[in-house]
Formats: structure tokens, sequence, C-alpha cells
């Protein structure tokens, strides 16, 4: 079986939630605590022994290329005046020549679309794609590395799930799951925002896909979706039946950082883990 050594970050949403922070600085380059978004989705890939990490981007984007690139000037700033001990921060956006790729997508025509935009620097072979306004929280133990591992044992399509509270299903891409081993689910169906009451379990997909380069045939045709636009669930939905599909219950703690409320909460959750820090924002919180 083919190992999963690349991963894809679409990062060419136009992010109108965040508006106007949005405005000319990327969703992605948002930071949660002292990192950017992007930062915390390609370490999750690292950890999971990704080694080509390719970036689908448009219009405005152009901070990411240069967070993950070497800032010569800052470095050389930072040792001259005996702050090297800084440098270490910047480890994670370093990235051995030609293990990062940039592709762009001219117009945002859906996720799916941004995905085969990539088509040619994946080639054939499973890929991973990380959506990074969704902060999968395991520090110890990834959500991508646990995909990685089902990956390994069952082969085909893993998709990340949670169980939401039913009231919410209607939010989300909903699994309609088959046999159930331990926190991994045979899946037979998606249905994408399922009317309030129909939904057929409450495992919602959450960001993180291992998908078999067959989609990007299926992505070829361009359908379009809810929305008018060109959706990666319903490409997905069609390799069901073909080839292995599970759904892998994330073990570890979801925020949602495409939400105003979510993306706060992961700021006060991962401040509150940084001991420099929890002191402060603790009394701070309890005074309000
Ligand atoms: P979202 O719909 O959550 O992100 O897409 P958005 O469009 O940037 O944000 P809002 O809803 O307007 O606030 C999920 C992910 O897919 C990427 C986005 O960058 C985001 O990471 N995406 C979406 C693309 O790369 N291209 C697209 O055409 C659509």
């Amino acid at each position: 079986m083919k190992k999963v050594r690349k991963a894809i970050f679409p990062v060419a949403g136009l992010g109108t939630r965040f508006l106007p922070a949005t405005k000319a600085v990327p969703k992605e380059m948002l930071p949660v605590v002292d990192k950017p978004l992007i930062q915390y989705a390609v370490d999750e890939a690292r950890a999971a022994g990704i080694e080509q990490m390719i970036f689908v981007t448009g219009r405005g984007k152009s901070a990411i290329e240069d967070h993950f690139d070497i800032a010569y000037e800052l470095e050389d700033t930072l040792s001259a005046r005996d702050k090297s001990h800084l440098l270490e921060t910047l480890e994670g956006s370093r990235f051995a020549p030609g293990s990062i790729a940039y592709v762009r997508q001219q117009e945002p025509l859906g996720l799916g679309h941004a995905v085969w935009c990539a088509r040619d620097l994946v080639g054939d072979e499973p890929f991973a794609v990380l959506l990074a306004d969704e902060l999968l929280w395991n520090p110890g133990y990834p959500c991508l590395k646990q995909m990685v591992e089902t990956h390994e044992e069952k082969g085909g399509n893993v998709i990340a799930v949670l169980e939401v509270p039913e009231e919410h299903t209607d939010r989300y891409g909903i699994v309609d799951p088959g046999a159930r081993d331990g926190n991994v689910t045979e899946v037979r169906g998606f249905v994408e925002k399922p009317k309030l009451g129909t939904a057929p379990s409450r495992l919602a997909a959450v960001g993180r896909y291992i998908i078999q380069p067959a989609v990007f045939g299926l992505l070829a045709e361009g359908a379009r979706g809810a929305g008018g636009e060109i959706q990666l669930t319903d490409a997905l939905a069609r390799l069901i039946g073909k080839q292995p599909f599970h759904a892998q219950t994330f073990q570890g703690v979801r925020h949602d950082c495409g939400d105003k409320a979510g993306f706060i909460q992961a700021n006060i959750a991962l401040a509150l883990e940084r001991p420099d820090l929890e002191p402060a924002i603790r009394a701070f919180l309890k005074t309000i």
C-alpha cells in the first residue's frame, strides 16, 4: 500500500466571516496565542510523517508564503542582538528546499476545486487534506497521525469525524455509518447538512481527509453542488462502495476557528495550557 506522503492545505477561501480582519491578512494567518492557524495544521502534518506540503493559495495570500520562508534579516538581527533563543520559535516554519509547493486557485470555486488544483503536484498516490481553520488539538497524538494509522490498517479513504449534538447536525457533513470498531466506523454514505431530525448519525466531518487519487477524475467533471461550489464531499461520496472508506473519530479537542466564538475559545483554551500565560489569563477571567 502506498504511504501518505503529501498534504494539501487549501487556503484560497475568502474568509468572509472574519472581515475586516481578513481584508489584507489571510484567515489562516490569524494567530492562536502566538502561532498562526496554518502553522498548527503544518505541525500536525509533520507529526503524521507528511514529507511534502502543498498549499492551494489565491490572491492576497502571500503572507503564508513569507511565513514558510527563511526570514534572513530577522534571523540575522536576532543572532546579532543576543536573542538567539527566539530563533527556536521559527523552527516549525522552516522546510527543506523542495518540500513545500504552492499552486494558485484563480477563483474560489469551492473546496473540491481547490483540491483538484493540486492534482499534478500530488500525482497517483493517496494524500491528506487539512483545513487549517479547524484546530484539532491533541499535541501528543495528532488527528492526522490517528488517521494515517487507520489508513495503514484499512487502506482507502479516511475522514476525521466528531460526535456533535443532535441539534447541530444540520451544520455539517454527516456520515451514514456502517460497522463500528472502536474509533473507526465504516462509511456507507454522506449527507451534507441534513435537515434536523433526519441525520443518519451524529458523526460530523471536521476538516481532515486521507483521499485516494481516484478523486481527481471525479473532481475534473466540475459538477456544482451546494452553494454552486465544486464540493469535495460530493466527489468523496462517489468513492464509497468502490474503495474502503472509514471515519476516524478524533480523540482530542476541536476548535472551529472558522467561527469567531470558536476562534476566541481556542485562544483562551491554549493560553490556559501555557505555564507562562495561565496565571494571568485565569486571574483575568475570574474578574469578568
Ligand atoms: P470555508 O468556507 O470554511 O472558508 O472553506 P472561507 O470561504 O475562507 O471562509 P468564510 O466562510 O468565507 O469565512 C474551508 C476551507 O477551504 C478553503 C478555505 O481557505 C478554507 O480553508 N477553500 C474554500 C479554498 O481554498 N477554496 C475555495 O474555493 C473554497
